[in-house]
């Protein structure tokens, strides 16, 4: 008798194409530019979209930030983050069987470890604060994911920019936004700059019944076709 070895079939191989989950990265390479407190409003958000309850979670937190854990550590004090529908994922790949899981959502570190985090995400949102230095970082960023994720994340989709912590009173913040808004123009394709997100004492707090992201979190979920 001889033993062959079985190799999967095409259609036992997860390809972004085939995998019912979508994969959403918040990425930036920006410290500091609301990446995880972004990750948290649109996970709760599009869990209540997708009818997520306590028994049957829906999106997944994925924590890649694996310095700071930064996430982790508050949900881990503070379980009322975690809404019905959400849930923290262990580890920092993508769970490979959870069949109910509709969305996971990755929340990136910044600095070196930013577009190595972007591994198997499909779509990506960039969250960016309107000062100088987020612009800045802003272009870089943008400049690093076209070199290089052909490599990192071949499928991969820019969804859009997300101007985030944005104070309407500051002459600076309107000035950035503007800015914000021609780079976005001027993207090849163009992207879309969602609702800012105000700055506010509730998000700050985590406070999850601010409505600080509602409107991002609808654009979004309509760009994503989730
Ligand atoms: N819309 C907002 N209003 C007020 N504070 C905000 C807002 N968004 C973020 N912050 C605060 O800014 C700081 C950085 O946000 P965080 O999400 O931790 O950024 P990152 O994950 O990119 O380092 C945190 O103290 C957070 O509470
Ligand atoms: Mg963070």
């Amino acid at each position: 008798m001889t033993l062959t070895t079985r190799q999967p079939g095409r259609s036992e191989v997860a390809t972004p194409e085939t995998r019912k989950m979508k994969v959403l990265a918040i990425g930036s390479q920006k410290g500091g530019s609301a990446k995880s407190t972004t990750s948290l409003y649109l996970a709760t958000r599009f869990a209540e979209y997708l009818g997520g309850t306590e028994d049957n979670p829906v999106v997944g937190l994925l924590d890649r930030d694996s310095t700071s854990k930064n996430l982790t550590g508050m949900i881990k004090v503070r379980r009322s983050l975690l809404r019905p529908g959400v849930k923290l994922l262990e580890g920092e790949e993508l769970p490979k069987d959870d069949q109910n899981l509709r969305l996971v959502v990755i929340d990136t570190p910044p600095g070196l470890a930013a577009i190595d985090s972007l591994q198997s995400a499909d779509l990506l949102v960039v969250p960016v604060i309107p000062s100088e230095q987020g612009v800045v970082n802003l272009v870089q960023y943008l400049r690093s994911i076209k070199g290089q994720r052909v490599s990192v994340s071949p499928h991969m989709r820019l969804l859009a920019l997300l101007p985030a912590n944005v104070k309407k009173d500051s002459a600076l913040h309107r000035e950035m936004l503007s800015i914000i808004r021609d780079l976005a123009a001027g993207y090849d394709p163009p992207l879309p700059v969602l609702t800012p997100v105000p700055s506010r004492t509730r998000i700050e707090r985590w406070d999850l019944a601010s409505d600080g992201y509602d409107e991002a979190a609808k654009e979004l979920f309509n760009y994503a076709r989730l």
